[in-house]
C-alpha cells in the first residue's frame, strides 16, 4: 500500500545524506572527542564542521552554537539558564499561552518559585499583541520566551517587531523556540535582537536526540548540569557525534526559498481542496500563506479526529490531531482553546504536515480518501 507520510511537525525521515555521514562518523569516527589522540581529533574535526554548517544557516558565529540532546533540552537550558543568572536583576518572566510543554513546563516550575510569569494570549489566528507585551513588559523583567512557528497550528510571530521592544529594556533576554521556524523561515538570531535560539534535528530530517542552542555571545546563562566541561561547558557530557554529524548535514540540506514555496504550492492544494469539496471544514489559526508552509490545521465538523486519524491510516495516510507528545492525551489542544475554537471544532481538528518529498498526486490522493472517509464516519456518527 502506498504510504503517505503528513506528520512531518512531529518528525521527519532523516535525509539519506544525513544518515551515510552518520554512518561514517559511527563506524570511523567512535573515539573520543576529547582525547589527545588522531582519532579524538578526528571526532572533535566532525563535531566543528557540524558547528559551522548550523552556525551559517542561522547567521551566527560557530561558537554561538552549543549542542544539546534535543529541543526540549535546548528549551530547558534557555529558560531556566537565564531565571538562574539574572534573578537578582528582576522577577518577572513572559512567555505566550501556545508553547511547546517544554516551554509552558518550564515556567510553572518557575512561578513555583517564586517567579512572577505573564502569559501572552493570541489573536484567533495564533499571534500575539504586541500591545500586551508592552503593557507587560517592566524593569523587572528578564526574560522573554516566544516561539517562532507553532506546531499546531502554524502561527508565525513577528519576531523582529518583539525584538525591537526587547531591546529597549537592560538584563533582559529574548528566547525563541525555533524548532518549528529552523528551516522554515528565514530567522536570522543576531538580526532580530534574539539572545537565545532553540532548534532540533529530527524536525529537519536529522537524526532525533540531538538539538543546539545559539546563545548569543555575552549572554549570562547558568547552565544546568556540572561535568567535564564539555560544549565550554554549558551542557557538559561526552558529545553525540554521530547525531551532531547528523544534524550537521541535514542542516546543509534545509530547503532554500524555493522549496519553502513548492510546500506552500502542496498546503495550497490540500486546503483548498479540502475546503472546497469536504462540508463543514475549517482551516484553524493563520490563512495559508500567512502561516508556516509545512503546517495546515484543518476541523471536521461532526467527526472526531482521533477516528479519522486511524481511518486515514488504514489508507496509509500518517497525520495527527495535534501536537504528537499531547496527541495521546485525553485533554483537548489548549493551543486551539486559545484562538477560541469552540469545542466540537476542537475535537474533530487534524494537523497535516507536509515535506518536499510530498507530491501534488499525494495530496490528490489524501484529499479523495479524506472525502469517503468523513462521508462515512459522519454517517456512523449519526446513527
Ligand atoms: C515547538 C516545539 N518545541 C520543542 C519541541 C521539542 O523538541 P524535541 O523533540 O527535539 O525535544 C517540539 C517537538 O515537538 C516542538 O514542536
Amino acid at each position: 500500500m502506498k504510504e503517505i507520510y503528513l506528520d512531518n511537525a512531529a518528525t521527519t525521515k532523516p535525509h539519506p545524506k544525513a544518515v551515510e555521514e552518520m554512518k561514517i562518523a559511527l563506524t570511523t569516527a567512535y573515539a573520543n572527542p576529547s582525547s589527545l589522540h588522531g582519532m579524538g581529533i578526528k571526532a572533535e574535526k566532525l563535531i566543528k564542521e557540524a558547528r559551522k554548517r548550523i552556525a551559517n544557516k542561522l547567521e551566527v558565529n560557530p561558537k554561538e552554537v552549543y549542542f544539546t540532546s534535543g529541543g526540549t533540552e535546548s528549551n530547558n537550558l534557555a529558560i531556566q539558564g537565564v531565571a538562574n543568572s539574572l534573578k537578582r536583576y528582576g522577577n518577572r518572566v513572559i512567555t505566550t499561552s501556545i508553547e511547546h510543554p517544554s516551554v509552558l513546563e518550564v515556567f510553572n516550575r518557575l512561578e513555583e518559585d517564586g517567579f512572577e510569569v505573564k502569559y501572552l494570549s493570541v489573536d484567533n489566528t495564533g499571534k500575539i499583541k504586541t500591545d500586551e507585551l508592552k503593557k507587560f513588559l517592566n524593569e523587572d523583567t528578564i526574560l522573554v520566551s516566544i516561539m517562532g512557528i507553532n506546531n499546531e497550528i502554524g502561527s508565525i510571530q513577528s519576531l523582529a517587531e518583539i525584538g525591537e521592544l526587547i531591546a529597549n529594556y537592560d538584563n533582559l533576554y529574548f528566547h525563541v523556540d525555533g524548532v518549528q521556524s529552523f528551516a522554515k523561515a528565514d530567522i536570522y538570531p543576531e538580526k532580530l535582537g534574539v539572545d537565545l535560539y532553540s532548534i532540533s534535528s529530527h524536525k529537519i530530517h536529522g537524526p532525533k536526540g540531538v538539538g543546539a542552542l545559539y546563545i548569543r555571545k555575552g549572554t549570562r546563562l547558568d547552565n544546568l548540569m556540572a561535568g567535564s566541561g564539555q560544549e565550554a561547558g554549558i551542557r557538559p557530557g561526552t558529545e553525540n557525534v554521530p547525531g551532531i554529524v547528523g544534524f550537521g548535514k541535514a542542516a546543509e540540506l534545509i530547503p532554500t526559498k524555493e522549496d519553502r514555496d513548492k510546500i506552500y504550492k502542496l498546503k495550497e492544494l490540500l486546503v483548498n481542496r479540502i475546503l472546497d469539496e469536504i462540508e463543514g471544514t475549517v482551516l484553524n489559526g493563520p490563512d495559508i500563506y500567512s502561516g508556516a508552509c509545512h503546517i495546515a490545521n484543518i476541523s471536521f465538523e461532526g467527526v472526531k479526529g482521533e477516528v479519522l486519524v486511524h481511518t486515514l491510516e488504514r489508507e496509509g495516510i500518517y497525520v495527527s490531531t495535534g501536537a504528537a507528545c499531547s496527541s495521546r492525551q485525553e485533554t483537548p489542544s489548549y493551543v486551539l482553546e486559545a484562538i477560541n475554537l469552540r469545542k466540537e471544532m476542537i475535537e474533530g481538528a487534524i494537523r497535516f504536515s507536509l515535506s518536499l518529498e510530498i507530491t501534488e498526486e499525494d495530496i490528490n490522493y489524501v484529499v479523495d480518501k479524506l472525502k469517503t472517509s468523513v462521508t462515512m464516519l459522519r454517517k456512523i456518527m449519526q446513527r
